[in-house]
């Protein structure tokens, strides 16, 4: 923990440490989502869909990490085991069961809604109180809309498919 550093977050950095923790049970969720999602997807366009969970299975793990070097500067703790990531997350394991590439596609979609709505909660919270979180949760808020984006152009492209055929 950088004592200075921890000194100047303007707000309850208990409770900032808290909401982290619970983005960073979502990002390992948001991970395995993505990850388990392109080993069983099925249907059309199967090729470029996986490509696009894998890649943002790589961005999820990514912010994990970042949120993690983030708690711990401010004295904190991860989440140390799995088991919490399901009591402390907000935006809940969605289990693909239905594999198809459409279903797939909606529940990451949905999740990737709920994590810009946390993020933007979040943002308000450090606006002009803690710089450093403010930057790197603006940084992930950036990526989490790109990934909304990506994954509603895949959807669009494939309605345009089905009305040509
Ligand atoms: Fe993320
Ligand atoms: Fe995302």
């Amino acid at each position: 923990m950088g004592t200075k550093g921890r000194e100047i977050v303007g707000v309850d950095v208990d409770e900032l440490i808290k909401r982290l923790n619970t983005a960073f049970a979502d990002e390992w969720l948001a991970y395995y989502q993505y990850w388990i999602g392109a080993k069983v997807a099925v249907g059309p366009m199967r090729g470029s869909v996986v490509a696009e969970l894998i890649e943002h299975a790589g961005d999820e793990l990514r912010h994990a990490d970042m949120i993690a070097e983030r708690i711990l500067q401010l004295g904190g703790t991860p989440l140390l085991s799995p088991n919490d990531w399901y009591d402390e997350g907000h935006c809940k394991y969605m289990k693909p069961e239905d594999p198809s590439v459409n279903a797939l596609l909606e529940q990451n979609i949905k999740a990737e809604q709920c994590a810009i709505e946390y993020y933007q909660d979040l943002i308000n919270m450090v606006k002009d109180k803690d710089p450093i979180t403010y930057d790197m949760v603006l940084e992930i808020l950036a990526d989490e809309v790109e990934h909304e984006e990506d994954l509603q152009a895949i959807e669009e492209d494939m309605q345009v498919m089905h009305k040509v055929m």
